[in-house]
Parts: structure tokens; sequence; C-alpha cells
């Protein structure tokens, strides 16, 4: 850094690294799929000043096809293999919001099992591009309807099977395949990165896989590892997952209509923010620490930094980042998208219309 730099207060912690990574570490792989876990932490040096608690962040973008979801791909596609539950040749069929469907895509090319995803419209046009480019077929469905409705992407997910022998579901909300990926990958990395120093785990919601697998290894190892779920707070806060977590009155009458991959055994607390919060925070992790972070993992590290001010000196904490920012920038990482769709605050903050 020259004196110039260092006298501006924006970038104090902020430097360039004064030689590249040592290239007799660089890491050669004898095929794509090998390129899946042992992803890096990344130190938090700027966003908490002065907390207590030392940040890291888990960077899942690092798998091969760009996000956590790729070990959950092999880990489901393997162990369904193993088991006999899927044949030769079967269709892989899933709902979700399309990494997984990545994920599935990288192992049925490599096993020949062709893959369909039931998605629905919130899935972004840059997944949905990698999707197509990997010859996945995309069926529209929805997720704001009951389980009963003929356009619930899960409903959609079961007709496939039900009607067609050669389809098989892969069921990544509930099959243990799903949070054993964690428990075998995900966890004991966490671990060996900190040295067995970690104290807190942090992950985004969906299926649960993440944070209930991980969080199980991570407490098998340490029992006192506190274990955060984090989500949207329009979507959780008052979903009966979070009613029967907190045991709030009445919970015992509720429906647990939330996936089984959620263990609320090794969930110690929900947090959420609202997706505006969020949203402005992914935009502001890239400005304030260069990391260009998805939006769960946004989320996650916003709680994470909150978090890093209450806890005990020496803490450690490590929040996930399931993919990377390069998949919202013609959504929530747009000026335009967000003018349009009324967060025309946080464009107005990070991207001033000139
Ligand atoms: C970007 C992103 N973040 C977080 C999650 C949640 O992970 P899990 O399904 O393991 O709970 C997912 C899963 O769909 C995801 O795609």
């Amino acid at each position: 850094m020259t004196d110039a730099d260092s006298a501006d207060p924006a970038l104090e912690g902020w430097a360039l690294p004064t030689a590249f990574r040592d290239p007799a570490h660089a890491p050669v792989a004898a095929d794509a799929l090998e390129l899946v876990g042992g992803t890096p932490l990344v130190r938090v040096n700027r966003l908490a000043p002065g907390a207590p608690g030392t940040i890291y962040v888990k960077l899942d973008q690092y798998n091969i096809g760009g996000s956590s979801k790729d070990r959950i791909g092999i880990g489901i596609v393997r162990s369904a293999i193993a088991s006999g539950e899927l044949r030769t040749g079967q269709r892989i069929i899933d709902f979700g919001a399309g990494n997984t469907a990545i994920g599935y895509a990288l192992a049925g090319l490599a096993t020949g099992h062709p893959v369909t995803i039931v998605s629905s419209p919130s899935l972004s046009p840059e997944k949905a591009n990698l999707l197509r480019f990997l010859g996945v077929d995309i069926v529209p469905g929805r997720a704001d309807v009951p389980s009963d409705h003929p356009e619930n992407w899960a409903a959609i997910a079961e007709r496939y099977e039900r009607e067609d022998p050669s389809n098989w579901w892969a069921r990544q909300q509930s099959t243990p395949a799903n949070p054993q990926s964690h428990i075998e990958s995900t966890g004991p990395e966490v671990w060996a990165q900190t040295d067995g120093a970690v104290t807190h785990w942090l992950a985004a919601v969906a299926t649960g896989g993440t944070v209930s697998g991980t969080g199980r290894y991570l407490k098998t190892r340490n029992p006192l590892v506190q274990v955060i779920a984090t989500d949207f707070a329009e979507k959780v806060d008052d979903s009966n997952l979070r009613q029967i977590f907190e045991r709030r009155p009445g919970w015992e009458e509720l429906e647990r209509d939330f996936p089984p991959n959620i263990e609320l055994d090794v969930i110690d607390a929900i947090e959420t923010r609202s997706r505006a919060e969020v949203i402005d925070y992914g935009w502001h992790i890239a400005r304030t620490e260069g990391l260009v972070l998805g939006l769960s993992s946004a989320l996650s590290l916003k709680i994470a930094v909150d978090l890093a001010y209450r806890v005990d000196p020496g803490s450690v904490i490590v929040a996930f980042s399931a993919d990377s920012g390069r998949d919202y920038v013609s959504r929530e990482y747009n000026a335009d998208w967000l003018r349009e769709n009324g967060f025309a605050e946080i464009a107005d903050t990070y991207s001033p219309a000139s």
C-alpha cells in the first residue's frame, strides 16, 4: 500500500497480498467431481470492527458446480446407486431452487442418469441457463400453493415418479443422504479448518441438510458448539417451524409441515432478518470485504456479524456461504431490478442514478 492509501480510513485493514499463494500447493484433481468439498474458509476482517468474536465464511461456491448442493448431489446419487434404489438409466427427479439440480446434473452425467428439476418462478435466470446448458429439464411448479395443489412443486415430483417408473424422485428434503453428505464432508472440514476452535455454526435453511448435518458432526466433536439456523423473516417468523421450535403456546397442535431434514434437536437457535436487510447487506459485504456472496450467505453473515459483538473473546464463528453473488446479478444485485421490484432505496445507496 502507498501512504496515500493507508491515509484513507475506508481502506483500513484492507491490503493487496504481497505475493500470490504458493504455486507448489495448487491442487490437481483427477476429475471434475473431485473438486467437490474441501472449500476454503475466509476470515472476515472489516465487517465487525472491534468485535470480540472472530468470523469466518465457508465458501461453498468453490465447489465445481458453484454451490454447496454439489455435495448432496453426489452424496444422494451415490447412496441411491449403492442401495439399488436408483436403477441404471433412471431419470433423477426433484424439486428445488436450482442449486441441487446442478449437483444432480454433475453426478448424473458421471453415472448416466438424466435430470429433471421442478422449480418455481423464483429460479434465477443465471441458474436456469446453467441448468439448460448441463442438459437438465426444467418443469415449472409453485412453492406458494399447498401440497395437495396440482401445481405444487413437490406434488409434481411425486406424480412424475408415480406415473413413470423410469423416474426416480431423489427427495432431498427427507433423504438421510443429504445431512450425511455434510456429516462426512462439511462438518469435518470446518472442524479441521478451525483446529477444533469453532464455537458457532450458522447456515441458512431450506431442506435443513446443511445446518443439521454439519451441526450434528460439530456437536459430536464439541457438544458446546452453538448451531444457528438462519432464515428470511418473511418466510419463517410465523411458520409452524418457528412456533414448534420455540414451543410457543399451542405448538403441540401444529402440523410438522417443514422438511424432515431440519433436525430440531441439533439446532440451538433460529435467527431471521428481512429480505430487504439481507439484500442491502449483500451489497455492503461486497463493497466492504470484497466477498461476492449469494443471498442466503449474506443472511448468515449478517447474523454472524451481529453475534460477534455478543460472544466471549476467543469465540470462532463460522457462517456458511452456499453460493455466489454471481447467481444474483440480474436480480437482487442489479440496480434496475431493485428499482422495479420495490427496493429503490438499496439501489440508490449503492448505485445512485447519475
Ligand atoms: C443458496 C442456498 N442457500 C441455502 C440453502 C439451504 O440449504 P439446505 O437445503 O441444506 O438447508 C440452499 C438449498 O436449497 C440454497 O440453494
